[in-house]
């Protein structure tokens, strides 16, 4: 073994996968499995203003395509019998290597549930005018057998995506700068996205395995929402790296931080918080209309970012008395004056122009109201924050 942390729930095997997955005794909930892609092939990309090379490393320079399967095949046999029966297996790749991958998964009995698209919101530009740029990578999810029974998050996954069936296309930005801070990996994968997959398919307590660890992104994401991770890794530097990210969320501040930042997905839906006097609150709901004072003290009007993608509002009366509706429409506003809303049953008091925000009037149920919607000095400015605050995980 390469690390165990103190709370022994990051764990680093040191070596090469087809030989250490032999001998691991555990069984596992969930594997996630970054395979090399097998794309170093001296092709180019444009960074910055700079031609680069698209090389990641020997790992994964090109190989045959009969060696590109019997590498699959045989590291694929090896997690079969690591994954409980009602375990599933997630596989990363490209065109290079997914069709190997999804042969094997077949070959050793696997089952596939999806096929996961994870569309680049910030993908960087290919070089060459004969090809659209390429900004998708894709990811296999299978179960152990066809008749075996797996778990799946639906309600949470329906709630991330704004209370509509989440589709297998998942829209995220590329690793951040923030996930950086450590040292990086040439292929790094972004929190955001294990942060998903081990939401859907893992409960709190579990323990997931990842074959071919790099940075252990996997590990820091179970981590960061209470699993247990196992990682495998052939590359010391990477070892270290994966450590040293383990060593920086072992500070309680930092893990609040990266936990924040890996919920907070900037294509995720926003709900705003705003705090009314009881009797106001009562006629917005009435009403279906929400104000908020519109601008600065300059009266220029500021739009917060996040706004555009504003599905819900969630109306308090200094923190108590809790309720979420639905906005008739997404990101849209108006800007009403102080008369309008007086015919509207409303008296405002403090400025001249306000945001006015339409909502259907029927409550929804089911969120978590977390401790924090009052925050005393600010409880009287409307706050935007992403929709996963309000769920328990
Ligand atoms: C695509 S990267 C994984 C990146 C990782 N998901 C992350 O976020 O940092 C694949 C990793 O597998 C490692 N690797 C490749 N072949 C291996 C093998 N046979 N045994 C162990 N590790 C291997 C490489 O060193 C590389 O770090």
């Amino acid at each position: 073994m390469y690390y165990q942390s103190t709370d022994e729930n990051f764990c680093l095997y040191k070596g090469d996968t087809l030989q250490i997955l032999g001998q691991i005794p555990n069984q596992f909930d969930m594997i996630f499995a970054d395979p090399p892609y097998f794309l170093s092939n001296g092709g180019k990309k444009i960074h910055g203003r700079r031609m680069v090379s698209v090389d990641k490393g020997e790992w994964d320079k090109i190989k045959s395509s009969d060696g590109i399967d019997k590498f699959n095949q045989e590291w694929i046999n090896q997690c079969k019998p690591l994954l409980k029966d009602n375990g599933t297996i997630w596989v990363c790749g490209t065109y290079h290597n997914i069709f190997s991958v999804e042969k094997c998964l077949k070959n050793a009995g696997f089952r596939i549930i999806n096929i996961i698209t994870w569309q680049k919101s910030d993908p960087t530009p290919t070089w060459g005018k004969l090809h659209f740029n390429f900004s998708s990578e894709y990811i296999i999810w299978a179960k152990k057998t066809s008749m075996a029974k797996h778990y799946f998050n639906y309600e949470l996954m329906k709630q991330l995506n704004g209370g509509k069936l989440m589709s297998d296309v998942w829209k995220l930005p590329t690793v951040g700068l923030w996930e950086k801070t450590c040292g990086k990996h040439p292929t790094q994968k972004p929190l955001r996205l294990l942060y998903r997959i081990i939401l859907a398919s893992t409960k709190v307590g579990e323990t997931i395995l990842d074959p071919f660890a790099g940075s252990s992104t996997t590990g820091i994401a179970a981590n960061l929402l209470g699993r247990n991770y196992i990682g495998i890794e052939q590359n010391e530097e990477f070892l270290h790296l994966g450590k040293k990210r383990k060593m920086d969320i072992e500070n309680p501040l930092r893990f609040v931080d990266m936990q924040k930042h890996m919920a907070d997905n900037p294509n995720e839906i926003t709900v705003i918080v705003n705090h009314a006097r009881r009797e106001t609150k009562e006629r917005m709901v009435e009403t279906g209309i929400c104000y908020l004072r519109a601008g600065d003290s300059e009266g220029s009007l500021c739009v917060t970012h996040g706004f555009e993608r504003m599905e819900y509002v969630l109306l308090h009366t200094s923190g108590e008395n809790c309720q979420i509706f639905k906005l008739k429409r997404k990101g849209c506003f108006q800007i009403w004056n102080k008369e309008t809303l007086e015919r509207y049953g409303f008296s405002p008091s403090h400025a001249a122009y306000y945001i006015v925000l339409k909502f259907d009037n029927k409550e929804i149920k089911g969120f978590k109201i977390p401790n924090n919607i009052k925050e005393r000095i600010n409880t009287y400015r409307a706050k935007i924050r992403p929709l996963s605050d309000f769920f328990d995980f």
